[in-house]
């Protein structure tokens, strides 16, 4: 493997030493269209540093790269900025192959590690604002809890203004292509968006005392070196400004429609509500979810301003696909929506009263009555799903 993957310069003294994972679609219930990269990182200081490590699986490609620019061997200190598997699956196997003399990770990190991996005490936990001198190079560790897990923290690397970030400002994106500035805007847009929607929505508060907490460094930032996806070098203040505005939760006057249907009578609804949506000055997106996937529903409600749902009974339940969205949904707890139900039904008719209760769980202000049909609706019933829509987008802002 030595002679094919190989490490990515990032500055004269970083190297890229991670692996792509073209093939990974599901994370954690996340779709990854796009798959995403393990990033760690070498600094070839004094006293060489290995940051973080990589999925379980891809141990060869790590060394390999890792060995293309030095004997792993020579690597003293490894540095534990998250404690996830997908950065932290081949930590064991890399701690027993090059035998470093310290590893370095947040209380809390060496804790967790200690649970995941049994490591018996051998993980050194640094304090929060720590700097520890490599010879020729500083590094400075700033915990940052919940951004995206308890242990996670960020380390600077004084010479090279570099802020290795572990999750935050990533997304999961395979590419050869190493740095932002590389790859199409559309594609970063979209991925970013989909990273932050789906992973650090719920924990915005904790992501933005993280940005505060680098800001506190008070140190120049020339580079974020983040643990997925590509390395933000021109302007990378471009991402954090991104993150602090997904995190106000501004509502726009997008209206999503997540429904589902089973013999096209809920469907026809949901087409009536988009009308009404539309002609009240709506973005409208009408989401089947045959045929979406959870993670881009949640990718949407990002800067979606309403979200009605549609779903017909079945057996006194909603459709098992709508479930499974809201469950997911709920989870990121998306502040400021506002949002109504409509659904057909042949027997008993839950369905609205029930998509009513789980907006009302999510803090979702329901603004229209429900609307439901009896097995096919009627053009009375279509005319009530319109004006449906039509008064969810009145209700948007402008
Ligand atoms: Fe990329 Fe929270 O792990």
């Amino acid at each position: 493997m030595r002679d094919v993957f190989k490490a990515q310069k990032v500055t004269d003294r970083v190297w890229w030493v991670g692996a792509i994972d073209w093939s990974v679609r599901d994370f954690h219930g996340y779709l990854t269209s796009r798959g995403t990269t393990y990033n760690a990182y070498l600094v070839m200081a004094d006293r060489i540093t290995l940051l973080d490590t990589v999925k379980a699986g891809y141990f060869d490609e790590m060394m390999a790269r890792i060995a293309s620019v030095v004997d792993p061997a020579k690597i003293e200190v490894i540095v534990s900025n998250h404690s996830e598997p997908d950065h932290s699956g081949e930590l064991t196997r890399t701690i027993e192959t090059i035998r470093p003399k310290e590893v370095w990770a947040s209380k809390n990190g060496a804790q967790a590690l200690d649970d995941y991996f049994r490591l018996d005490g051998r993980v050194k936990a640094l304090e929060d604002g720590q700097s520890m001198n490599l010879g020729s190079a500083k590094l400075t560790f700033a915990e940052t809890r919940m951004a995206h897990w308890p242990d996670s923290m960020v380390t600077y690397l004084h010479e090279d203004r570099l802020l290795f970030s572990q999750d935050a400002f990533g997304m999961h994106l395979a590419s050869y292509e190493r740095f932002a500035d590389e790859i199409p805007r559309a594609v970063l847009d979209c991925e970013a968006a989909k990273y932050y929607a789906n992973i650090l929505l719920p924990l915005s508060n904790f992501v933005a005392k993280a940005i505060e907490k680098v800001s506190a460094l008070n140190v120049p930032l020339d580079i974020i070196a983040p643990d997925h996806g590509p390395i933000w070098r021109k302007d990378p203040m471009q991402i954090v400004k991104a993150y602090t505005a997904w995190g106000e939760q501004k509502r726009t006057n997008k209206a999503i429609v997540v429904f589902d249907t089973m013999w096209k009578s809920t469907e026809l609804m949901a087409r009536a509500v988009g009308e009404g949506l539309a002609a009240g000055g709506a973005r409208v997106r009408l989401m089947p979810m045959t045929g979406n996937h959870r993670s881009d529903v949640a990718t949407e409600i990002l800067d979606a301003g309403a979200l009605v749902l549609g779903s017909p009974t079945i057996n006194n339940e909603i459709f098992p696909t709508l479930a499974d969205v809201l469950t997911y949904i709920r989870g990121l707890k998306p502040k400021g929506l506002i949002g109504a139900a409509f659904g057909s039904y042949g027997w008993s008719g839950e369905s609205t009263k029930d998509l009513n209760a789980v907006l009302e769980e999510m803090k979702v202000q329901v603004v229209a009555e429900p609307v439901r049909a009896k097995y096919s609706p009627t053009n009375d019933v279509l005319k009530q799903c319109y004006d449906l829509g039509l008064k969810v987008a009145e209700k948007l802002p402008k």
